[in-house]
Order: C-alpha cells, then structure tokens, then sequence
C-alpha cells in the first residue's frame, strides 16, 4: 500500500500536445510543512504562455502568472516562459489532494494532475532490550517501537550495514510498529552497537543499542599441577577473568574452605597438604571451578656425621671424613720423620751448634724416645723456624 503512494508521490507525467510535452511533478509533505508543485514544457516551441493551477476542489489558484486565489500561504516561486513552480506552505488537512495543471495553449486544452501527499513522520525510536549482560552464545530479544508514518516508513535493525536476521515486524491498529530481533549473544560482538532504521520518504534515522555480553569466570592457576619438597613455600595464585567481574575467588580442599582469596598459602609443605584443591569463582552467570593436584615429596634426611643415617646418600660424607683424617695423619707421620732426622743430624754435629745456643742441653738419646708424643712435635716445629 505505502509502495503504491510512493509511487504515486515521484509521479511525473507526461503527455505529448503538438510540439513540446507537458510535465507536471507532484510532492509530498508534513502537516505544517510546505511543498513545491512544478509544471513545465519541453520541446523546441515550448511556451507555456496559458498554463493555469487548480486546487484539489477545483479551485483556480494561478492562471499564468497571476494569483488567482488570495491565500497568502500559495505563492508563485518561479515563472517563465515553458515553467510553473508553485509553491504551498503550512500546509493544511484540506490542502492534501490532486493538483491540475492545464496548458490552455492546446486546443483542447490538456489537463495533468499530479498528488500533494500527506507525510506523517514516524515518532521517535523506542529501544528495549535488557539491561545487564547476555550470557554468550545465548539468544536475547531486542525491541524497537515507533509510529509507521505515511507513506509507511520501512522500520528494521542492522549492525553495521548489514540487516540483521531474525527480525519480525508488526504494525498494530494504531499504526504503532514494533520491529524485534532475535540475536545470538557472541562474545567478540560485545560493545558493538546494534541499530534500529527508521527509513522514511522524509529520510531516515536510527537508534544504537550497545550489546553487552558477558561470560562465566576464567580461571587461570599461576603453577602447573605438580610436585613440592616438603619445608618448601609455595603459593599459587587463582586469577578469574569474567564479565561481569567475579565477586570472588575462594580454595577449597573437598567442601573445606581453605583460602578466602585467590591465593593458596603453604608457608611450609607438609607430606598432609599434598592433594586436590579446587578454585571457585562466582559471577551472575554461575561458578567456575579449576582444580590444582599438590604432590609433595619428603625431604632426604642428611646427617653431618652419617652414623645414624639408613639412606644411600649416607656413606658419602663419611668416606669424606676419612680422607681428611688420613691426611692429617700422613701429614703427622711425615713431620715425625723429618723431626727425627733433624734430631739425628744435630746429635752428629753437636759441637758447632752449642756455640750459637749455649742453653742448649746436649742431646742424648732420650731425645729419640721423646719424638713419638705431642711434646716432641712441639719441639720439631721450633727446629723448622
Ligand atoms: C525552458 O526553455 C529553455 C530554452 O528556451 C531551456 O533551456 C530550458 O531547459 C527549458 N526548461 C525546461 C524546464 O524545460
Ligand atoms: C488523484 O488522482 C489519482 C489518479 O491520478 C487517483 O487515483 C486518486 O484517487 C486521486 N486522489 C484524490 C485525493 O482525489
Ligand atoms: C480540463 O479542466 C477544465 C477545467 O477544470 C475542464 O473544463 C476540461 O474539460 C478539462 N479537460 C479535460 C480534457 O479533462
Ligand atoms: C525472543 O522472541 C522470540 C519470538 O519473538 C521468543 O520465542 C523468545 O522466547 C524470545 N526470547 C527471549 C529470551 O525473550
Ligand atoms: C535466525 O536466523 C537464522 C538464519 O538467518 C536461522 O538459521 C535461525 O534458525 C534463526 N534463529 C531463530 C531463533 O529464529
Ligand atoms: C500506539 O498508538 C497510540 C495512538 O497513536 C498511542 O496512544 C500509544 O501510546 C502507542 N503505543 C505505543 C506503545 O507506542
Ligand atoms: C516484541 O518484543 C516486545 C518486548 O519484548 C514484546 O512485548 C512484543 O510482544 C514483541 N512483539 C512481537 C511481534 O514479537
Ligand atoms: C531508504 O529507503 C530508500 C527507498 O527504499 C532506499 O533507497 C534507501 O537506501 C533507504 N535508506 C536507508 C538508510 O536504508
Ligand atoms: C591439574 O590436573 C587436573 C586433572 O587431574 C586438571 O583438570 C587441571 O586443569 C590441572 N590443573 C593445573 C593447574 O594444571
Ligand atoms: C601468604 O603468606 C604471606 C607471607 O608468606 C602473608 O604475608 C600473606 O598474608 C599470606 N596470605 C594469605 C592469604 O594467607
Ligand atoms: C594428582 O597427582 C598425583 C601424583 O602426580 C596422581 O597420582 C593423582 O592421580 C593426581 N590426581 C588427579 C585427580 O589427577
Ligand atoms: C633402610 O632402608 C631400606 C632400603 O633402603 C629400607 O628397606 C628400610 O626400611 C630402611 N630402614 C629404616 C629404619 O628406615
């Protein structure tokens, strides 16, 4: 129906009278509004010296360039030799019809008529959807209510430029129309706007909706499942992601909560921490849980002395203590021996050496018996200095 009155708002008539065509174009317009009625000839003779303009009830309103009618609201906008352009302003109710132009310059003369068309702009664009944000991979209904106009207006939503699928339209008695769409909430498509098209002959406005999706919490655990010394410190943090944001994230260890934050504390492993932890996270969408398996090893005992020790790791310190004290007994054994020699060495050249060291008492024999104890030693090293 409103395709037929667009049809007939671009209507432009033609007729062919002697030399020269006829033309008359109509128009359309809102209450209150103004509108332009042109009437012209084409052709090599193409003078319109008798063109005359009536109303829709019959009512001359110019004949050429005269007025004929005294509405201050009707004026001529231009006149020429093969044009008419009329020119009706504040439109009334009344004011709505067709239009004749007739060219009294043909015998008979030709009548045209053209249409003023009553435009009725739709009224504002009402949006309605919901107010929070859509689950993904859900569908979600968004609403669009205006006035379908006259000519109807062609009311529809897009994203980007693109019509959206799932759209229904409905026109009530009223003339009120609602266009819903049906959209499948999709992550990547958060905060991008939607638009309701409102596409009149009088031109076309559109509303955005922005989308707003949403997805249950993420959970990431900053350790991979894995295995501990026992003693060691270990934290392992759970980071939720979600929108909306998550109100938080608490441990459990089975139903026992073990941790009202996102972080799992061990200040120090024991062999009974090992075991499954489970990370909770909540969102007006729902729970996420991530799970965390703790093994914990138990730490090697290494004893210094490696006497009480039942591990294979055991013996190696030992054996170690061994060799530094067979050293040290190598070391002893080899001094005695150059403490002897030396002692042998003096007894043979006593003389010279009691000159330097009067205090000396001549060695005897006793000496030799002296060397194998501590005091012996003691002497020897004076000997070295
Ligand atoms: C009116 O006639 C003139 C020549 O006389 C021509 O140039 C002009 O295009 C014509 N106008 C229309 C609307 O046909
Ligand atoms: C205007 O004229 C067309 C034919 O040209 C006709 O169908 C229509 O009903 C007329 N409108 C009025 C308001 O008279
Ligand atoms: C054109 O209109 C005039 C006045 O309204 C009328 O007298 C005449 O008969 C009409 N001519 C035709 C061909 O309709
Ligand atoms: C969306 O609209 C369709 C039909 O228009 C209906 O079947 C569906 O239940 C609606 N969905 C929601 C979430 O309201
Ligand atoms: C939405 O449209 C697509 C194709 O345009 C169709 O496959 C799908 O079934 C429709 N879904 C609903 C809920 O209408
Ligand atoms: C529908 O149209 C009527 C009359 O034009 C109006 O009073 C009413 O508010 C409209 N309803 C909606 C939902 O726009
Ligand atoms: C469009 O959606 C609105 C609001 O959700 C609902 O009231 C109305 O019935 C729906 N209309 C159609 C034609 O589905
Ligand atoms: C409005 O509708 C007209 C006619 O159908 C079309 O040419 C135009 O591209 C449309 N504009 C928009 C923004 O949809
Ligand atoms: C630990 O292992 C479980 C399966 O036993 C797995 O579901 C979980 O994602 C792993 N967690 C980490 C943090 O690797
Ligand atoms: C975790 O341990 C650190 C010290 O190691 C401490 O400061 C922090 O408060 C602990 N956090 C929790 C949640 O127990
Ligand atoms: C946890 O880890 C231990 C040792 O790696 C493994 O035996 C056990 O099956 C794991 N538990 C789960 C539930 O994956
Ligand atoms: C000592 O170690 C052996 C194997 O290395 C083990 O079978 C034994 O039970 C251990 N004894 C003690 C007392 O830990």
């Amino acid at each position: 129906m409103w395709k037929v009155s667009l049809i007939a708002l671009c209507i432009s008539v033609c007729a062919r009278v002697g030399v020269g065509t006829l033309h008359v174009k109509g128009a359309g317009a809102v209450l209150g509004g103004e509108a332009k009625l042109e009437c012209w000839k084409d052709g090599a003779d193409a003078q319109v010296g008798s063109l005359e303009w009536r109303d829709p009830k019959g009512n001359m309103l110019f004949f050429g360039e005269d007025k004929a009618l005294q509405d201050p609201r009707f004026q001529m906008k231009l006149w020429d030799l093969n044009v008419s352009i009329i020119l009706l302003k504040k439109l009334q109710h009344k004011d709505y019809g067709n239009y004749t132009c007739t060219d009294y310059g043909q015998s008979p003369p030709l009548n045209l008529s053209v249409p003023l068309v009553l435009w009725i702009l739709p009224k504002p664009i009402e949006l309605s959807g919901p107010h929070h944000e859509i689950l993904e991979n859900t569908w979600f209904n968004l609403s669009c209510t205006t006035s379908i106009g006259k000519p109807p207006a062609d009311v529809y939503w897009r994203k980007e430029t693109r019509r959206l699928p799932n759209q229904t339209v409905n026109v009530d008695v009223n003339g009120n129309v609602t266009c819903n769409v049906s959209i499948l909430a999709r992550l990547p498509d958060d905060e991008a706007p939607v638009h309701c098209v409102v596409n009149h002959t009088s031109g076309s406005s559109s509303v955005p909706w922005l989308l707003s999706i949403g997805h249950l919490p993420k959970l990431q655990i900053s350790k991979a499942n894995g295995s501990w010394m026992e003693g060691q410190e270990l934290k392992v943090e759970c980071r939720a992601n979600g929108r909306p944001r998550p109100s938080g994230t608490r441990w459990f260890r089975g139903r026992t909560p073990v941790s009202s934050s996102l972080l799992l504390n061990f200040s120090s492993l024991t062999m009974s921490d090992a075991g499954l932890y489970e990370c909770l996270s909540v969102n007006i969408f729902g729970q996420s849980r991530a799970t965390f398996n703790l093994s914990v090893e138990r730490l090697k005992s290494v004893t210094p002395t490696g006497v009480t020790t039942n591990t294979s790791a055991a013996p190696v310190p030992s054996n170690d203590w061994l060799l530094v004290a067979g050293s040290v007994c190598l070391c002893l054994f080899i001094l005695i021996i150059i403490a002897v020699a030396t002692a042998r060495y003096f007894n043979n050249h006593k003389g010279s050496y009691v000159t330097h060291e009067g205090r000396v008492a001549p060695f005897d024999p006793e000496v030799e018996t002296l060397t194998p104890n501590g005091g012996a030693s003691h002497d020897g090293k004076e000997f070295f200095m």
